[in-house]
């Protein structure tokens, strides 16, 4: 079925920086790698992924009249993202995320959020006026009143929302009651419930607090290289990763989500869907950058057969 999303959210340029062998002291210079420019922002890298995913995407967002900003766009319409809603805005720059990437493709980010932070909820109700869609997808960076929003104009229009809760904040969720998911990885679930979720108890613990706090549909964990965790209000089930070699994991708690969305979207079942937003993240770890490492619909469907094919033998 054609799937119609609205992805409201960050769009940032990437510095990456690879081989960074610890994180700095303040005042400490430390020798590193490499370095690459990459197009990012975990509202671009959601829209993407669902537009590679066969998705009819539409973005909101706000970038600066910079050559940053230029650029990402122009990535957004190359692979059919409606940017229709992306604003120019005059008064701030592009957002800008310096991401450190250590030998074992495990990251940590800076985000200076720049023309994100002028996100308003108008620059949404726009968009949700113009269409119809099926999910709407959303993230934390951005002002917090417009994730409020966003999840408030959406329930009015009976669209389902999405929330992946990056960046890692520990913020009030009342208002977020009744959302369709919410899906922090390992830091934010930290972050949301102060429960360190190293192992499948403690999972289960933080999910459940959630689940009282939020009442989605359903809680989902992303535990790194360990898997996914499922929570529906009555039981728990962990979706162990598949496992590859990891070069770069920038972007692929984004390309999870918005592969498990459309998956849903399209009806397919929760099991199935996880399959392959894991299979879509595990291809994306192994390549570097945010955007330019998610796969298409068709090449994760490559990876789910070559698994099955495997397992079969
Ligand atoms: O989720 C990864 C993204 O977070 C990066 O692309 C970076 O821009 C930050 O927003």
């Amino acid at each position: 079925k054609q799937t119609n999303i609205l992805v409201v959210g960050s769009i940032n340029m990437d510095l990456i920086v690879y081989g960074v062998p610890k994180i700095p002291k303040f005042g400490e210079s430390i020798a590193c790698g490499s370095y690459h420019y990459a197009t990012g922002g975990k509202g671009a890298n959601q829209a993407y992924a669902a537009a590679l995913q066969g998705a009819n995407v539409s973005m909101v967002g706000r970038i600066g009249d910079d050559t940053n900003g230029h650029t990402i766009e122009m990535e957004l319409k190359k692979v059919g993202i409606d940017t229709t809603f992306v604003v120019t805005d005059q008064e701030a720059q592009t957002g800008l995320a310096p991401i450190m990437v250590d030998e074992e493709g495990k990251y940590f980010s800076l985000t200076v959020l720049g023309a994100n932070n002028h996100l308003i909820a108008d620059d949404v109700m726009k968009a949700i006026a113009a269409k119809d869609y099926d999910m709407v997808l959303m993230q934390l960076e951005m002002p917090l009143e417009t994730v409020y929003r966003t999840y408030e104009i959406a329930k009015e229009n009976n669209i389902p929302v999405f929330l992946d809760a990056g960046p890692a904040m520990n913020i009030p969720l009342d208002r977020l009651k009744g959302i369709y998911i919410i899906s922090p990885n390992e830091a934010e679930t930290e972050a949301l419930t102060g429960i360190s979720i190293d192992s499948e108890e403690q999972a289960f613990k933080a999910a459940k607090q959630l689940y009282k706090r939020v009442n989605p549909k359903f809680v989902i964990l992303k535990m790194g290289s360990r898997g996914a965790y499922v929570y529906d209000g009555i039981e728990g089930k962990m979706y162990a990763s598949f496992k590859v070699d990891a070069v770069d994991s920038t972007g692929a708690g984004d390309t999870f989500n918005a592969t498990l969305a459309i998956k849903l979207c399209q009806g397919y079942p929760m099991e199935m869907s996880i399959k392959s937003a894991q299979a879509a993240a595990a291809i994306c770890v192994s390549r570097n950058g945010a955007q330019s490492s998610i796969p298409d619909a068709e090449e994760v469907q490559v990876f789910l057969n070559e698994i099955n094919r495997s397992a079969n033998l």
